[in-house]
C-alpha cells in the first residue's frame, strides 16, 4: 500500500468540503473589497526564489532539474511569482492592481502541527499604490475574512510592526546598513530561539557589540504602546516624524474600517521573508499558542529587484488554510457538511429509461439527483434512497409512467403526493418553499 508523503494530505470529500468552505469565504470577502482572481504555475525557474525570498525559504525548497535541464522549484509561496507577473503586464493594468489567488504551495519543512509541505494560501496584494491606505486595506481584508468565518476578538489577534521602524531605532544604535538584515533575520528568529543563539547571530553581524544590543532589541521589542513608540519615533528626527504620522494614520484608518479592536502593536515581528520594506504583520489565535495564521507586509522594492527598472510599490498577505482550518475547528467554526443529493430516484425495471429522464431534467434545473445504477428490487432502492440522505425519493411505478406521474415522498415525513411528470419541477421548487410534504395522518 501506497501512503501519502510525509506532509502531505489527502482531502476525502469531507475534508474537500470544509477546505471549500475556506476558499468560498476568501472569495466572497476579496469580492466584497474589489479584488480580482488570478492563477499562475505552480512549477517555477529555481533562481526565482534563491534571492527573493530569503534564506529560510531557499531552504525549504522543492527543486529538480527537469527533463530540459532547466532548474525548477515547486513555488513556497507566491509573492515572487505574482511580482514577476506584474512586472510583465505593468503598462496595461489600470492601478492600484488588487489581485488575489488561492493555490497550493510547497516547503520542505518539517511536519508538524500546523506545518506541512503542502499547503493552501490565500494571497491578497495591492500594487501601485504607497500610501497608508493601501496597508489599510490589506489588513481590514485580513480582518474581513476572519470575522467572516466567526473568528472575534477573543479568537484571533494581528500583530503590527514596521521594518521602517525597525530601521530607525537600529540606525540610532549606530548599526551600519550593511548588517542590517542580519540583525533583522536575528530579531525575527529570536522568538522562536534560546536567548544565547541570538546573541551569537548578533555577535557574528557586529562582533564586540552582541550584549549590547541585544538589551536594547529586548527594550524595544517590549513597546506595545501607541504613545510610548510615537514619543520614541519623533526623537529621531524627521524622517521619525514621518513614520510616527504613517503609525498614527494607519490606526486611524483600521479604527475606520472597524477592525482597530483585533490589532496589537508588536515590534517583535519582523518576518522571516527578505524582501519586507513598511508596515509588517501577522495573524495568531488571541491565545498566543500555535503559529500564525497569516502574514504579509508592504514590499516597495521586490517589483525593481526582478524587473531592474520598474518601480512599483506593493503590499500584500497570506493566510495559510492548516493552521486556519485547526483554529476553526478548535473553536467548533468548522461546519460539518451533510453532502446528501436533494433526489433518489426509485423506478421498476421497466421505467428505467424514462426514470432517468426524469432524472436528467431534474439535473438540468438544478437539482442533485442520485439515481440506482442497475437494476434492482423496490426493497433495495429505498434502503438505497435513505443511506444515501437524499430528502425525496421520486418513484416511478408501473401505475405512474402510464399516468405520466410521477410520485414524490418525503423521506423525513414519509408524507407522498402524485404529480404530473411535466410539473415535476414546478412541484419540487414548491416543496422547498414550504420545507417539505406533511406527515401521513
Ligand atoms: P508566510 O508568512 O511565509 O508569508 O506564509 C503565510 C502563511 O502561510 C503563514 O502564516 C502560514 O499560515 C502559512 N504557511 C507558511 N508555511 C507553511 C507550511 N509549511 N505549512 C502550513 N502553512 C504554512 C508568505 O508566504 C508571503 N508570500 C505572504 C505575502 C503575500 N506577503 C506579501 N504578499
Amino acid at each position: 500500500m501506497f501512503e501519502t508523503l510525509p506532509g502531505f494530505r489527502d482531502f476525502p470529500p469531507e475534508a474537500c468540503s470544509q477546505r471549500n468552505h475556506l476558499f468560498r469565504v476568501f472569495r466572497n470577502v476579496a469580492r466584497a473589497f474589489d479584488f480580482r482572481e488570478y492563477d499562475a504555475p505552480v512549477l517555477e525557474p529555481l533562481d526565482l526564489y534563491i534571492e527573493k525570498s530569503g534564506p529560510e525559504i531557499a531552504s525549504q525548497l522543492f527543486h529538480f532539474q527537469d527533463k530540459g535541464q532547466r532548474e525548477v522549484a515547486l513555488r513556497p509561496e507566491l509573492t515572487p511569482t505574482l511580482a514577476r507577473m506584474v512586472a510583465a503586464r505593468v503598462n496595461s493594468l489600470p492601478k492600484p492592481i488588487k489581485w488575489y489567488n488561492i493555490g497550493e504551495h510547497f516547503r520542505y519543512e518539517r511536519p508538524q502541527k500546523g506545518r506541512g509541505r503542502s499547503f493552501y494560501q490565500f494571497n491578497a496584494d495591492l500594487l501601485g499604490e504607497n500610501s497608508v491606505g493601501a496597508d489599510a486595506e490589506l489588513i481590514a481584508l485580513l480582518c474581513g475574512i476572519m470575522q467572516t468565518l466567526g473568528l472575534g476578538e477573543n479568537h484571533f489577534a494581528l500583530r503590527l510592526s514596521d521594518r521602517q521602524t525597525w530601521l530607525l531605532f537600529l540606525d540610532h544604535l549606530g548599526i551600519k546598513p550593511e548588517n542590517r538584515p542580519a540583525i533583522l533575520d536575528a530579531i525575527d528568529k529570536s522568538e522562536r530561539r534560546k536567548p544565547e543563539q541570538t546573541l551569537n547571530a548578533l555577535e557574528t553581524a557586529c562582533p564586540g557589540h552582541g550584549e549590547e544590543i541585544l538589551s536594547s532589541i529586548d527594550e524595544i521589542k517590549k513597546i506595545n504602546n501607541l504613545d510610548v513608540l510615537l514619543e520614541k519615533l519623533s526623537s529621531f528626527g524627521s524622517e521619525g516624524q514621518q513614520r510616527a504620522k504613517d503609525w498614527q494614520e494607519l490606526l486611524n484608518l483600521l479604527d475606520g474600517h472597524q477592525v482597530a479592536h483585533f490589532i496589537k502593536i508588536d515590534l517583535s515581528i519582523v518576518r522571516g521573508l527578505a524582501y519586507y520594506t513598511g508596515f509588517v504583520y501577522e495573524a495568531f489565535e488571541a491565545s498566543g499558542e500555535g503559529r500564525a495564521l497569516a502574514g504579509g507586509g508592504r514590499y516597495d522594492d521586490l517589483i525593481k529587484k526582478l524587473s531592474g527598472n520598474i518601480d512599483l510599490p506593493a503590499a500584500g498577505f497570506a493566510i495559510g488554510d492548516m493552521t486556519l482550518s485547526d483554529c476553526l475547528q478548535k473553536n467548533g467554526l468548522l461546519p460539518t457538511y451533510v453532502m446528501a443529493p436533494d433526489l433518489f430516484l426509485i423506478c421498476g425495471s421497466e421505467q428505467r429509461m424514462s426514470g432517468i429522464s426524469l432524472v436528467a431534467h431534474a439535473r438540468k434545473a438544478g437539482f442533485a439527483v442520485s439515481h440506482p445504477l442497475k437494476e434492482s428490487g423496490f426493497g433495495k432502492q429505498f434502503k438505497d434512497a435513505g443511506k444515501s440522505g437524499a430528502r425525496y425519493a421520486l418513484i416511478l411505478g408501473e401505475e405512474e409512467e402510464a399516468e405520466k406521474k410521477v410520485k414524490i415522498k418525503d423521506l423525513k415525513s414519509s408524507g407522498e403526493m402524485t404529480v404530473d411528470q411535466d410539473k415535476l419541477i414546478q412541484e419540487l421548487e414548491k416543496l422547498e418553499e414550504e420545507g417539505g410534504i406533511g406527515a401521513p395522518s
